[in-house]
Order: C-alpha cells, then structure tokens, then sequence
C-alpha cells in the first residue's frame, strides 16, 4: 500500500492522529504545571484570598522575579483547562468584565493546610528520583533488571531509601498523605471492620498513620506497625500503639488482625502469596475472629464505550507506575481471589467505600 497516498487521501484523519500524538507527546506538560503551581503556592495564596482573586492580585501574591509576572497568566490558563482552578466574577464587579481566579475541589486537595492535603504524594511521584526510571522502561524490557528503576538507579525503591533519607522521608510523607484520608474515612465509616479485635498488626504500616488512627479510634485494641527498621527506627510507641523493624517476609507479629494498605501492589504474584502465606499464619481462623484486611484497587476491566474513561486511565497509571518503581501490578477481582486461595484463604468480603479503592476482610477456616 501507497501509506504517503493514502494519508494525503485521508487529511481528516491524518491531522486528527496529528493532534492525537501532539496531545500524548505534551501530557507530561499537565503534572508538571501542577506541580509548578504547588510549589509557588498558588493553590494556598487563592485560598488565603478569601474570593476570587485577579491575575494582578495573584502575581502581587506570588515569590516570581517582576520579569516573570506575564508568564502566570498562560500557567493559569493550562491549570484552568486540566480543572485545578476556575474563572468567576468579582462580588460587588457584576457588571464588570473583570474575572478572578478561585479554586476547584481538586485543588482544594492540594492546600498545605488540607489535612488531607495530596501534595505530599504529587511532589513525590513527580520527583526526579520517581521519575528518571521511565526514561528507562525500553531498556528494561530488553535487559534482566527487576524494575527500570534498578535500571535506573542501580538498587531498588526500598533499597535506595535506605540509604537515602531525602527519599525515605519523602516516600514516607507520600503514602502518609494518602493514608491520613484513607484512615479517616476507614475509622468513621467502617467501624465494623475492626469490631471485637483485641490486636491489629499494620504490616507495611510506615510511618504508622493508619495504626494511630485505629488505636484513637478504638483504645480497647493493641496496633503494632511492621515496617523496615529504616523506616520505624526512633518512632515513639504509645500505650496501644507499638513499632517493630522487621521483613514482613520472614516473621510476622501474631494479632486478631492483618492490615495490609498499599502493599501488595508493589509485589509480584508469588511474592505475594508468600506475604499472605505469614500473615495466615500470623492471624487465628475466622470463627476465632481472625482477619486479614487489605485496602487496594480491584481493577474494572476496560470495555469498549466505557464512560469511565478517566478511573480506568488512572488504573492503568498507577499499574505502569507498580511495574516501572517496583515489582508490582494492579488486580481484578479474579486475579486476587487467585491470590488468596494459593496462599489457602477461604473466603474473602469486599467493601467498596474509597472511591477508586475498596477494603478486603480475607479469612482463613
Ligand atoms: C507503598 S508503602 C505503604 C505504606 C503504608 N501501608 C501506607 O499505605 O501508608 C509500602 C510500605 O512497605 C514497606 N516495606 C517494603 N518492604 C517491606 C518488607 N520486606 N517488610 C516490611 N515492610 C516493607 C515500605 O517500607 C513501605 O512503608
């Protein structure tokens, strides 16, 4: 086939793939203004505002050299357009033209003073140190490495941050972000989940954001964090809440309960039955009130016209994301209850109350 004749046939389609590939070629463009806009504050200074506040009142507002004051108005305009900020009169100027900037629900999620505040998880991911292995997913897959992120950077994540305080407190401080959220939401809404349990071990538990939560929440129940001593070394126990440096691989503390919050997305399927394996025998069986509660994504699979199109786009980021950092991968439900009878669970319950995430009560007879 002629492909220049038939492309010069076709122009409609030929500047439509034309915009296709520009759109995909400048994503990146969207986190990177996202991530400028964080670290100029700009969400906050709006905030601080109080209404909708003018171009000219932003730039005042702004730490920019004066050279740079026209270049926010084209920055706004991107953020506008990707929904992190919205156009709305002035009160008291209704009859003038003039606009101020305000903020969208998605940026209020990114105010410092937001407890649950997702800039500590955006700053995170878009860091050199997370970024530069994408660079390298291409050799990857031509070379033996376990992750480009060995490609990259010679080690793996949870090596590397053993070595690295700067990103063992910025990874730590990342996934805490998160988990301030998930937790509030969990101790509220899902109290039933960690009725009648005396003990819950949080494996993985970093800097123990959830335990606290629960031991708050429930003061009757005895919270232990599991993580690598390079992340609990020199944290503070309380009367129900305690720390404990170890590999979730060799030896679990026994408990009622098994909690396991963003864990089994960096591991493989064999690593992760063998981490269900030592939580089964961590845990008593069902009638004697054990569990193993696990928070994740169950993956909905991709149909054709599905106007979902944005949850399963973010699916499919954070499953490339567990392939390029760490070993990782997203599931469905097929795929965990695999898991979960390899590892000799019997039975498992799904409660979808975390948007894109659901929290899984897995029992063992
Ligand atoms: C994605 S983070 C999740 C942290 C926490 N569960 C949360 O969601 O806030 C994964 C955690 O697993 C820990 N981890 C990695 N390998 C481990 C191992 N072999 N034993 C115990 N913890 C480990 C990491 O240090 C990290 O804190």
């Amino acid at each position: 086939m002629d492909l220049a004749r038939n492309i010069v046939d076709h122009t409609g389609e030929l500047f439509q793939a034309q915009a296709h590939i520009w759109n995909h070629i400048f994503n990146f463009i969207n986190s990177m203004s996202v991530k400028c806009a964080i670290q100029l504050g700009i969400p906050d200074v709006i905030h601080k505002h109080g209404q909708p506040m003018t171009l000219d009142q932003l730039i005042d507002a702004l730490p920019i050299k004066n050279a740079k004051a026209p270049f926010v108005y084209r920055l706004m305009q991107i953020l506008i357009h990707s929904g992190f900020f919205i156009e709305a009169k002035i009160p008291g100027n209704e009859n003038d033209n003039q606009k101020g900037y305000l903020l969208t629900s998605a940026s209020e999620l990114l105010l410092k003073s937001n407890p649950f505040s997702m800039t500590p998880f955006l700053l995170a991911i878009l860091d050199p140190t997370l970024t530069d292995p994408w660079h390298h997913l291409s050799q990857w897959f031509q070379n033996s490495d376990e992750t480009p992120f060995y490609t990259c950077h010679g080690s793996s994540l949870y090596d590397l941050a053993s070595h690295e305080p700067r990103l063992n407190q910025f990874f730590n401080e990342a996934v805490a972000s998160d988990t301030r959220l998930v937790s509030s939401v969990v101790t509220k809404d899902c109290k039933h989940v960690f009725e009648g349990l005396n003990s819950l071990v949080d494996v993985g538990g970093g800097t123990g954001t959830f335990a606290k939560a629960i031991a708050d929440a429930f003061p009757r129940l005895k919270c232990t964090v599991l993580d690598l001593p390079h992340v609990v070394d020199g944290l503070e126990s309380s009367e129900n809440l305690a720390y404990v440096g170890g590999n979730m691989f060799e030896a679990i503390p026994p408990a009622d309960a098994v909690l396991m919050k963003w864990i089994l997305i960096d591991w493989s399927d064999d690593e992760c039955v063998q981490i269900l394996k030592k939580c089964k025998e961590a845990i008593p069986s069902k009638e004697k009130g054990g569990k193993v509660i696990i928070v994740e994504m169950f993956c909905k699979s991709q149909q054709k016209g599905d106007d979902d199109h944005e949850a399963i786009e973010t699916q499919l980021f954070f499953d490339m994301a567990a392939m390029v950092l760490v070993k990782g991968r997203q599931r469905n439900e097929k795929d965990w209850a695999k898991l979960f009878t390899e590892a000799g669970f019997s039975d498992y319950k799904i409660t979808a109350v975390l948007g894109l995430r659901s929290i899984i009560e897995v029992y063992h007879n």
